[in-house]
């Protein structure tokens, strides 16, 4: 089994994952972009504020680094019948790239389905939170630990605005393949809102 945690930052996706990997039996814990010694590097790009990135390269950075973890560590693990827990996949593409930098969907569709073979999540867990408590809990965290803050974070509103709708309109979309979480209240309320969707669409990986 394959589920991926999306949302905007400060949805508390992170704190989500590690409960998950604590709770589900043989899972296994990962995050984009990153997860392989040459993903993580195509991470330290992306992420840092003094890289000027053309939006089109920016997409197909992630891409490649999406392409490498896929082949190094997600498929393998699912083959070894483990249940990948993954922060972040090729959704955080079609939201950020796609609804937040307005680049074109079917495209960057094609080109998610290209580095990753095809693979697709069987849940998608989308933490749902209005944008300024997104931001200004993500904005508290780095003011306390000022480590990785990030290009994207000196994103404005607006742009977070469109990635939030973009993940609720996917969700839409195709309802079998997520689940929207409210992720305004306590981590340990959205841990047990996470449990309840788990019950209901994937009660196996509890088990
Ligand atoms: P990260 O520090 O991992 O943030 P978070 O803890 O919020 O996941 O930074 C990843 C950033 O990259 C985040 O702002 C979302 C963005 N992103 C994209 O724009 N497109 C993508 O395909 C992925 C995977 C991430």
């Amino acid at each position: 089994m394959f589920i991926t945690l999306e949302g905007i930052e400060g949805s508390g996706k992170s704190t989500q994952v590690r409960r998950l990997a604590e709770r589900i039996p043989n899972s296994l814990a990962t995050k984009e972009p990153g997860g392989t010694p040459t993903a993580d590097r195509i991470r330290a790009i992306l992420l840092d504020t003094a890289s000027t990135i053309d939006p089109v390269a920016e997409v197909f950075l992630f891409a490649a680094s999406r392409r490498q973890h896929v082949t190094e560590v997600i498929r393998p693990a699912l083959e070894a019948g483990r249940v990948v827990l993954c922060d972040r996949f090729a959704d955080a593409t079609l939201a950020y790239q796609g609804f937040g930098r307005l680049l074109d969907l079917d495209r960057l569709r094609w080109l998610n389905d290209w580095a990753t073979g095809s693979l697709y999540p069987d849940l998608t867990l989308i933490f749902d939170l209005p944008e300024e408590v997104g931001l200004s809990r993500a904005r508290s965290r780095n003011s306390a630990a000022p480590v990785d803050e990030g290009r994207f974070e000196t994103e404005d509103l607006r742009f977070f605005r469109r990635v939030r709708e973009g993940y609720l309109a996917l969700a839409v979309a195709e309802p079998h393949r997520y689940a929207v979480v409210d992720a305004s209240g306590t981590p340990d309320d959205v841990f047990e809102k996470t449990l309840d969707v788990l019950r209901r669409r994937l009660p196996q990986v509890l088990a």
